[in-house]
């Protein structure tokens, strides 16, 4: 199938659907590395796609298409990923959001991503002023429940860009008390820009991208070198055993690795806790046609189980019906 082709019948489909999504070309604000392996790149829409993308939910993606992008120089690329950077790039890639900011007519979006082959190796190579082509908003994003009175943020690597994102829309509930506790191997693999703040066991104002909604954390990493020592997991844990608040009235939010989904949806489920999960598969379309992007899921209260499309039902799930695939 040619590109111009799959443009046509993308286009169409996307029109089919009242406009809510649609295919936008976005121009590169600026594209900066963060910390070993992780860059933040900021798009800026116009048009429809500003009108869209306003309003985005916390927890919806888009699909960006990479492949006229260049290739770093082989000496930017590491090593581990240099056999499969020459791939080509046939289908788009999913990316959420990290911030999204209304500047008029302009809506800029902020995507916080790592390097792990061919697509995201060549989105370190966007420079101001290139154009890429974009579909979204896709998905669904975090439910925001406003009759709850503490927020926790399970954060686990690259999972921190939704959860920036979520963080500045829990901030504007009156009274809503909002903790991030950000887990990774180690302290360099925090996909945080530096300086970090001082890490303890109490939540403070550590991370800047969480602290610009006011959001306190905690740090976790698995080997102690910075915060809790242990899993994110661990740290919500021993949090939640000296909270005052009623389970009744917290909510988690989670976003990474599916195992620690896994465990985040267990803790939740003890304590009685109301837990969304933000799933990740490979995908291709983006919008439930392909299949590809299968989650299996329970019926309630039965053991049997069916298949929801992480793409189009997702990718936030409710924790107690998703069986995890550990
Ligand atoms: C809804 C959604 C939101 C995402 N948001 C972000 C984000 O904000 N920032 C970010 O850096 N990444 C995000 N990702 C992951 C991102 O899409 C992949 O890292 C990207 O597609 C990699 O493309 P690539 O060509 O560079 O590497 P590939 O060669 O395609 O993949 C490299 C390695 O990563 C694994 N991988 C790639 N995508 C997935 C996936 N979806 N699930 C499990 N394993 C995978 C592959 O199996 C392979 O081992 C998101 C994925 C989804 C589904
Ligand atoms: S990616 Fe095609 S159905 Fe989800």
């Amino acid at each position: 199938m040619t590109r111009p082709f799959l443009f046509s019948v993308w286009n169409r489909i996307m029109c089919d659907d009242g406009s809510k999504k649609g295919i936008f070309e976005a121009k590169v604000n600026s594209n900066r590395c963060i910390g070993e392996g992780f860059y933040r790149v900021n798009l800026g829409f116009c048009g429809d796609g500003a009108r869209l993308f306003a309003g985005f939910i916390p927890g919806q993606f888009v699909e960006i298409d990479l492949s006229g992008a260049p290739l770093p120089a082989m000496d930017k690329i590491p090593e581990k990923l240099r056999d499969a950077s020459g791939r080509s790039i046939i289908l788009r890639r999913p990316f959420s959001l990290a911030d999204v900011e209304v500047c008029g007519d302009v809506v800029n979006i902020e995507i916080l991503y790592c390097c792990v082959g061919p697509a995201s190796l060549r989105m370190m190579e966007l420079k101001e002023g290139n154009v890429v082509s974009v579909i979204g908003p896709l998905g669904n994003g975090f439910d925001i429940d406003k009759n709850k009175k503490v927020a926790l943020l399970a954060v686990g690597g690259m999972g921190a860009g939704p959860l920036q994102h979520l963080a500045r829309e829990l901030a504007k509930i009156p009274g809503m008390e909002v903790v991030a506790f950000a887990g990774a191997q180690s302290v360099d693999r925090l996909p945080f820009e530096k300086p970090f703040g001082d890490f303890s066991a109490r939540p403070t104002l550590c991370l800047n991208e969480f602290s610009k909604s006011a959001t306190k954390s905690i740090v976790a990493t698995d080997d102690g070198s910075a915060g809790f020592k242990g899993f994110v997991t661990g740290a919500m844990e021993s949090w939640l055993d000296s909270c005052k608040a009623e389970m009744k009235d917290i909510i988690i939010y989670c976003c990474g690795p599916e195992m620690m989904l896994a465990t985040m949806a267990e803790i939740a489920e003890k304590r009685g806790i109301d837990c969304q999960v933000s799933m990740e598969r490979r995908m291709a379309c983006g919008i439930g046609l392909c299949q590809s992007c299968a989650v299996e899921c329970r019926k309630k209260g039965t053991d049997e189980t069916f298949y929801k499309m992480c793409c189009k039902d997702g990718p936030v799930f409710d924790s107690r019906e998703v069986v995890y695939t550990l």
